[in-house]
């Protein structure tokens, strides 16, 4: 059973009486274990389809099945349950709570899980000695630098051990050897710890790393 399955995925957005059709059938299968690069011009829809595949929109038309379950079929809650429990989140803007520090960052999602306080600790101590951020626990974001701020979002997103990880232009705002940095842990989660990964990315050094590279053209999905 595949993780991802999308098959004939459409969205349009109608702003007054203009509609824009940006997915026009996106047809995709990701497996457990995969790493996958969605590339393509900007505009072209790929955070539209990353924010469907995290089910934080939903699709005009089309079916998506996830671990097997027909998204089309759940509820909003069934929905948001999926969403805070099996997806964890990575963007370009790394989007830490300014006022915590990195080790309050990256113990929020098990908060909101209901894991005791003595466990989260340990679970985000650890997250955070994955990601070589074991001696800036006590930093909030802005005494850090970008790349690290990076770090610790991943930290963040994998403390609630997700099924996938999505990661939206997660080296965009970074300069070219922090951003090798940064993949250079993504490929190491996906290549040690079986991290099921999908990544947009416009840098063509990043797709290249990356076991498997789609592209974005004219609403459609093509295997590069
Ligand atoms: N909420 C929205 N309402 C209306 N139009 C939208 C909305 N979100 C995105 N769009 C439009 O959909 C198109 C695709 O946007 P999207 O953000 O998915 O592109 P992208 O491939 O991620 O681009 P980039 O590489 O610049 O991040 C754009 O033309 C955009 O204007
Ligand atoms: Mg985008």
């Amino acid at each position: 059973m595949a993780l991802i399955e999308l098959r004939g995925i459409t969205k349009t957005y109608h702003i007054g009486d203009m509609s824009v059709e940006v997915l026009r059938g996106v047809d995709l299968t990701v497996e457990s274990g995969e790493l996958l690069a969605i590339m393509g011009e900007s505009g072209g829809g790929k955070s539209t389809l990353m924010n469907i595949i995290g089910f934080l929109d939903s699709p005009s038309g089309g079916g998506y099945q996830f671990e097997g379950q027909d998204a089309g079929h759940l509820d909003d809650n069934e929905l948001a349950h999926i969403r805070n429990q099996k997806i964890g989140f990575i963007f370009q803007q790394f989007n830490l709570l300014p006022r915590l520090n990195a080790l309050e960052n990256v113990m929020l999602p098990l908060v909101y899980r209901g894991v005791p306080p003595r466990q989260r600790e340990k679970v985000a101590k650890q997250m955070l000695k994955q990601v070589g951020m074991a001696d800036r626990m006590a930093h909030r974001p802005p005494e850090l630098s970008g790349g690290q701020q990076q770090r610790v979002a991943i930290a963040r997103a994998l403390s609630g051990s997700p099924s996938l990880i999505l990661a939206d232009e997660p080296t965009g705002a970074l300069d070219s050897k922090v951003s090798q940095e940064i993949l250079d842990i993504f490929l190491e989660l996906n290549r040690e710890n079986k991290i099921t990964t999908v990544m947009v990315t416009h840098d063509p050094k990043v797709g290249k790393q990356c076991r498997r590279t789609v592209r974005m053209a004219d609403g459609h999905l093509l295997e590069v």
